[in-house]
């Protein structure tokens, strides 16, 4: 690339990092940079994938010890603030046990990342069924054992 187009896209990637921030608010301008707890896990002990309106999806896995969340990771084909909003949740998650887990809904999610302009606060929503669903989905193998 040319040095002048080289700058263009600088500049272009530049401003949509500023839109981003004012838009999201600077702790979810970091998260949505630096997305913890991305990553599929290899046999969670509770899973689930939910699928939005949106048709956007965000999946949580959950390892457990002593009946309480040792690691939880997230992963989402949706918008930057489905990922934002799984990675709190998996964040969130970590060192609960069931009951707390059920305390984590779309709005304390909100209300840790400081906020999401209206029209996408639903994705924290999504998020936090997803981690409800993950939860369900260990208890139900608990039952089984
Ligand atoms: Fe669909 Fe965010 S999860 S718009």
């Amino acid at each position: 690339m040319s040095d002048s187009l080289n700058d263009f896209v600088d500049q272009l990637q530049e401003q949509i990092y500023e839109e981003t921030r004012e838009d999201f608010g600077e702790i979810a301008y970091q998260r949505w940079r630096n997305p913890l707890y991305m990553e599929i896990m290899n046999d969670p002990d509770g899973h689930a994938k939910v699928r939005g309106d949106c048709g956007d999806s965000i999946e949580i896995f959950l390892k457990f010890e002593n009946d309480r969340v040792k690691k939880a990771t997230f992963q989402t084909d949706g918008c930057g603030s489905s990922l934002v909003c799984g990675s709190f949740a998996a964040e969130m998650a970590g060192g609960k046990n069931p009951d707390e887990l059920f305390e984590i809904t779309g709005q304390t999610i909100l209300e840790k990342l400081g906020g999401l302009p209206e029209e996408n606060e639903h994705c924290a929503f999504l998020a936090a069924e997803s981690l409800h669903q993950a939860l369900n989905d260990y208890m139900i193998k608990q039952t089984k054992k």
